[in-house]
């Protein structure tokens, strides 16, 4: 791409063309006409390509709004995607639709998310740089914002990474970090002495959410006896500290291994994970829960706690049926996107914004030695949870 000047002329050359080929073109007239007294039939007479606004210049490339023919859908301008790409001689070409009747056509000089930099943004309480947006803005997880998050894709899409990348930048707040990682503690692990517990089974994380649902309802007491809707009207002495609970497969969790313990286990865990989804935003109690797959295969209790997680991140999926449980109740255009993401793209995925938008995002890669000296730079500043800490010491009374 040569710049915007001449892109955009290109894309108002071309429009009339490109639209008729790819039948987004409409001919208001019936393909027969009144020539004099002649009835003459015939293809359709001068289709007219929809009217396209000026094109905008972007810090990416540039938009143009398009205004769509009585009868048409954005479905048929993301099917030409591609040839509008070629046609405009830009990387990508994206179709949204920010109000019925128009869509709006967004075109990118370069892949943005090939090497993405790291934007600022201003580092508030429980609030995450995550990496960058497609868009070339910052990509924050904000859990004021929005409490809860649901993380899923496929093997190594980039879930962990992005885990690790959040406890990196929540570990300087004043914030209590929990993390239940039952795929044997390896990505959560390298953490440990930043996180206020750790569990790597899933007896050990009934015992440590059934603790925190007790906790939770402690600070529900403070602010019902303090006249509070939520701990951030407490005074600050008598705040209790932020949790976070982030957990590395959901699966882990849910799946039964058959056994009427495993059941019993599995049951807890989605009730307790339930519990603290339902109240805890108020509370300030924090879930981030990553999987490769969200779906009702792992229980019923599933879907309750979906609903639950605002905030939706999908990376690469290998079934259809995982993007659209995670993006598709928010809007059909991000699950076609999300599904065009490749193996290569690690760490992209498809995410929401804190108006309801949605976007193409990439994840800042964290390497292990980082994350490791990242934790125990700010291992003093690791929260003491005494009823976890006596949860789990109960727990391993009950073992011996
Ligand atoms: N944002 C990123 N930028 C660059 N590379 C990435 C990014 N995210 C992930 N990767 C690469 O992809 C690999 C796999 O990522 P990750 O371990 O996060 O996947 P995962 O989704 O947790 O997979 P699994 O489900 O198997 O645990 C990483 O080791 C890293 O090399
Ligand atoms: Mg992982």
């Amino acid at each position: 791409m040569t710049g915007y000047p001449a892109t955009a002329l290109r894309v108002l050359a071309t429009w009339r063309r490109v639209a008729m080929l790819n039948d987004l073109a409409v001919s208001r007239r019936p393909p027969r006409g009144l020539v004099g007294d002649l009835v003459v039939k015939g293809d359709p007479l001068r289709p007219v390509a929809p009217r396209l606004s000026f094109p905008r210049a972007t810090r990416m490339g540039l938009t143009v709004i398009v205004r769509l023919h009585a009868g048409q859908t954005p479905a048929t301008y993301m099917k030409a995607a591609d040839a509008l790409t070629h046609a405009w001689k830009v990387h990508a070409v994206r179709v949204t639709s920010p109000e019925r009747g128009i869509v709006l056509l967004t075109a990118t000089a370069s892949d943005p998310l090939a090497r993405p930099g790291l934007a600022t943004a201003p580092a508030a309480l429980l609030s995450a740089l995550i990496g960058a947006l497609e868009s070339g803005g910052a990509w924050v997880m904000d859990l004021r914002t929005v409490p809860h998050w649901l993380i899923a894709g496929a093997t190594r899409s980039g879930k962990s990474t992005l885990l690790a990348r959040l406890i990196t930048q929540l570990a300087p707040q004043p914030v209590a970090l929990v993390g239940i990682d039952c795929k044997g503690g390896m990505e959560l692990g390298l953490f440990s002495s930043r996180l206020s517990a750790l569990t790597t089974c899933r007896r050990e994380a009934v015992a440590v959410l059934a603790a925190l649902v007790v906790d939770m309802q402690g600070r529900m007491a403070a602010c019902r006896s303090a006249g509070a809707r939520s701990i951030w009207e407490l005074p600050d002495l008598l705040r209790p500290v932020p949790v976070v609970v982030i957990v590395d497969e959901l699966a882990e969790l849910y799946l039964s291994d058959g056994t009427r313990e495993g059941k019993a286990e599995a049951d807890q865990c989605s009730t307790l994970l339930l519990r603290l989804a339902q109240l805890g935003a108020a509370l300030g109690m924090h879930l981030v829960v990553a999987g490769q797959r969200v779906g009702s295969d792992l229980g019923p209790g599933v879907t309750a706690l979906r609903a639950q997680l605002g905030g939706r991140i999908c990376h690469r999926v290998n079934d259809p049926g995982t993007a659209e449980m995670t993006i598709g109740d928010l809007n059909k255009d991000a699950v076609a996107v999300a599904q065009s993401i490749t193996a290569q793209e690690q760490g992209v995925a498809v995410c929401t914004g804190p108006d309801g938008g949605w976007g193409r995002a990439r994840s800042h890669l964290t390497p292990t030695e980082e994350a490791v000296t990242t934790a125990m730079k700010y291992a003093a500043m690791t929260p003491e949870l005494p009823a976890i800490d006596r949860a789990l010491a109960a727990l391993e009374g009950d073992g011996k």
